[in-house]
């Protein structure tokens, strides 16, 4: 868990966000064993229905420790790039067990996908064309979009007039040259976005997919995608985990009744697993005045930024900061900024927030997902050290900082 202690100090799995900092430097990912358990325990608790799988979307945060987790919680693995596939057998996930989910997809991804032994889900057709000619006959997965999507901003959306899927009106011709060429569609998918909070949406894409599935009898599983919505601020609308899971059940359950047909049923959660599980340790390097006119405001400067955290800059996300440690202190207005040389580099906008000193620890909070795995070297700064807080409370080092050596690596 992440709490507060009786002293007011943050703390992570049993163990002091400010140590963890001392110990391993800053800037620092941390992230909570238990906290991704009980997440993906209070998904799997929801349904009723089987057979279900929970499909962990590596890319929120594909540190193969976190990979491991999941396949000791028996999930499989939804991959959007070879590499993410290599790197889930690397982690144990059985080949049947990863859906490579690609876009844009070219033949040499295709070729790492099989050879690897994963299940292509087919994104368009000419892909489906191409997998064709590479492989002869072999069993696919089909992602379609179905014309409708949501999520916490635009560039979140996947179904609707985006790149993303099969369109309906092609689902004929696919189809047909599916039969004809001897491809098995064994899987009907559809991720709408990310950042979706109301289960009807998805229980609208399942009754849409199984309307579909009635109709190919080759289809072994449904997927509905990923996108579980979480509140990053505290009155956020956030999903219903237990309706989602009753409510998706209930329309397994009655496909079954109606067909004699019992699918298996598929979720990809990657933000839902882990985000919550994250923070993000950096440290105040500098403190500027910001104010306009008669209103105080301040600049809080620390030694993380864009390149490490780019939610903020890239959809103008919200991420809690806290400090690790409450002291006494009056609330200033202040905007928390990077080191990098961009005016968007503000992780946080014009927060109320206890007056913090330079050389303190700030958290950046549910930077679980999409932290780590967005980040970058630019500005030529490396990339954080991460870190596993065990349960029992053992903190691991799992990812090295990035030294200044292994930024240049692959110059000539
Ligand atoms: N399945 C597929 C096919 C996906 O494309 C995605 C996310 C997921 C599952 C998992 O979605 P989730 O449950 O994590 O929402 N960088 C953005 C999120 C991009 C998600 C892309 N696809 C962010 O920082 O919010």
């Amino acid at each position: 868990m992440i709490t507060k202690n009786e002293r007011g100090e943050l703390v992570i799995g049993g163990v002091s966000a400010e140590e963890l900092a001392e110990e391993f430097g800053t800037p620092l990912y941390v992230y909570d064993e238990e906290t991704m358990e009980l997440k993906f325990h209070e998904l799997w608790g929801s349904f009723s229905y089987v057979p279900l799988k929970i499909l962990y979307a590596a890319k929120a945060n594909s540190n193969i420790h976190i990979l491991k987790i999941f396949r000791s919680l028996g999930a499989g693995l939804d991959a959007v790039s070879p590499h993410e596939v290599l790197l889930g057998r690397m982690a144990s996930f059985p080949p049947e067990s990863i859906l490579f989910t690609g876009s844009s997809v070219s033949n040499e991804d295709m070729r790492i996908v099989a050879e690897a032994g994963a299940m292509i889900n087919i994104d368009s057709f000419s892909q489906l064309r191409r997998f064709s000619s590479l492989f002869g006959r072999g069993k696919v997965s089909i992602r379609l979009n179905l014309g409708y999507g949501e999520g916490y901003h635009s560039y979140l959306v996947t179904g609707g007039r985006t790149k993303f899927g099969v369109r309906l009106e092609e689902l004929k011709d696919v189809l047909e040259f599916s039969r004809e060429n001897g491809i098995d569609v064994v899987g009907l998918h559809s991720h709408m976005g990310s950042g979706i909070s109301d289960h009807v949406l998805f229980v609208k894409a399942l009754n849409d997919l199984l309307a579909i599935a009635e109709h190919i009898d080759s289809v072994e599983f449904v997927d509905v995608g990923g996108g579980l919505g979480i509140s990053y601020r505290k009155d956020d609308p956030s999903l219903d985990v237990k309706s989602f899971g009753k409510e998706l059940s209930l329309t397994m359950e009655r496909f079954m009744e109606k067909t004699g047909r019992r699918l298996e049923l598929r979720v990809e959660p990657g933000r839902f697993l882990t985000a919550e599980a994250g923070i993000l340790l950096v440290r105040v390097t500098d403190i500027k005045e910001a104010s306009r006119g008669s209103e105080k405001e301040y600049f809080i400067g620390v030694d993380s930024g864009m390149g490490h955290l780019i939610r903020p800059a890239l959809y103008g996300a919200y991420h809690e900061v806290v400090p690790a440690k409450i002291h006494d202190r009056e609330e200033i207005t202040a905007h928390v900024v990077g080191n990098y040389c961009e005016s968007g580099d503000i992780i946080a906008k014009r927060v109320r927030i206890p007056a913090v000193k330079e050389g303190e620890i700030l958290a950046i909070m549910n930077t679980g997902a999409y932290g780590y795995s967005m980040s970058s070297n630019y500005n030529l700064r490396p990339r954080p050290a991460e870190v596993l807080v065990r349960k029992g409370g053992r903190a691991e080092l799992i990812r090295k900082r990035e030294s200044f050596e292994d930024m240049i690596r692959t110059m000539l």
